[in-house]
């Protein structure tokens, strides 16, 4: 990956988010130049896995996507090259404030590619997240794949899905070619926040020998965050032309497994986390034949590594005073 994002330019909106931080490293490792625009100008994830000299390496834009003025001229300073936009607010905040979830997740979302479209063919691709939440509760016998119907069960799966028809449009009127990753429960260090960052708090919650109760059980597709990333940049250097949606595997896991793992990596935690008999109200398995045929082969870290890097790195930030808490009382 290394040669096609050396000396590049990537413009990552929300890249001070969960995903958005990981991407960020996994950039800088391979030579990329990276151009941070998020709402909140707060590293802090970042300082999670990456040391101060990397931080200091992104150019930070604070901006709202909402804002149409906000992007264009971001795009020129830096001659951005690609995009990954990940920028979005997540159910919870959707479901408490549908208007503001609109405005973020949907006109942020044409923003970002009206940006793109006036970028003077420079911006080729947009590579943004969607959600494996554009699929509601519903079929569950067997992997869920690009050719089931979604049937969005909240606002923030509609918007997401939205985003996909617009994204298609964009192609079709515009010329502006984009690829839209459904990502499930994606874990990892900086996971904080939305029921799905559950497993990832357990982690965190075992580390710190404290009681956990995960809201949901059943079987999940479990993702661990490096793999997401990297698949997000592997796209967005593809050279794929067209309106693409793809959904994204990890492993299918029950949740008692995950409290296994974390148990099997800290033996002093057993008993400590909990979860709830119900499962969540998406598809627990997706089939990820297509982004494999489109792509080639994928990363796809075993969950037992996934949960073991995570809390080593929880570990370490707590050894050196840094592990912070707060996200385990919401
Ligand atoms: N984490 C998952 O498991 C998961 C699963 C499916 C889809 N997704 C999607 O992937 C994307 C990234 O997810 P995440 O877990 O990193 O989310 P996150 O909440 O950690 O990060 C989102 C980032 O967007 C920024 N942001 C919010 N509103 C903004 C605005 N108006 N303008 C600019 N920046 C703004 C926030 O400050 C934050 O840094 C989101 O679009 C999310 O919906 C995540």
């Amino acid at each position: 990956m290394a040669a096609e994002t050396k000396g590049k330019t990537f413009l990552l909106t929300g890249a001070h988010g969960f995903i958005g931080a990981w991407v960020t490293k996994r950039l800088l490792d391979a030579g990329a130049r990276v151009v941070v625009f998020d709402l909140d100008a707060d590293p802090r994830r970042l300082r999670l896995i990456m040391d101060e000299a990397e931080v200091a390496r992104t150019k930070v834009v604070a901006g709202d996507v909402t804002d149409p003025k906000a992007l264009p001229p971001v795009f020129e300073e830096f001659g951005v090259e690609h995009v990954i936009h990940l920028a979005g607010l997540q159910v919870p905040t959707c479901r408490a404030d549908p208007r503001l979830g609109a405005m973020v997740n949907v006109v942020g979302t044409i923003n970002v590619f009206e940006a793109a479209r006036l970028s003077g063919g420079r911006v080729k691709r947009i590579v943004y997240a969607s959600s494996a939440a554009v699929y509601g509760s519903g079929e569950d016998s067997r992997a869920v794949s690009e050719r089931d119907e979604p049937q969005p069960s909240t606002h923030y799966g509609v918007f997401k899905r939205a985003n996909e028809g617009g994204a298609r449009v964009y192609y079709l009127e515009q010329g502006v070619s984009s690829v839209g990753l459904r990502p499930l429960t994606v874990y990892g260090v900086g996971r904080d926040f939305g029921i799905t960052s559950d497993p990832t708090k357990a982690m965190k919650a075992a580390v710190l020998g404290r009681p956990f109760h995960i809201r949901f059980g059943g079987r999940t597709d479990f993702q661990y965050v490096a793999d997401t990333a990297d698949t997000f940049i592997r796209a967005a250097v593809s050279g794929l032309e067209g309106a693409h949606v793809f959904n994204l595997h990890g492993e299918t896991v029950a949740v008692s497994d995950v409290v296994l793992e974390i148990e099997r990596a800290r033996p002093d935690a057993r008993g400590l986390v909990t979860f709830e008999d119900a499962p969540l109200a998406i598809p627990s398995e997706f089939d990820d034949a297509a982004i494999r045929q489109a792509l080639g082969r994928l990363p796809s870290t075993p969950l037992a590594e996934g949960v073991r890097a995570t809390m080593e790195r929880f570990t370490q930030l707590q050894s050196e005073g840094r592990l912070d808490a707060s996200d385990l009382e919401q």
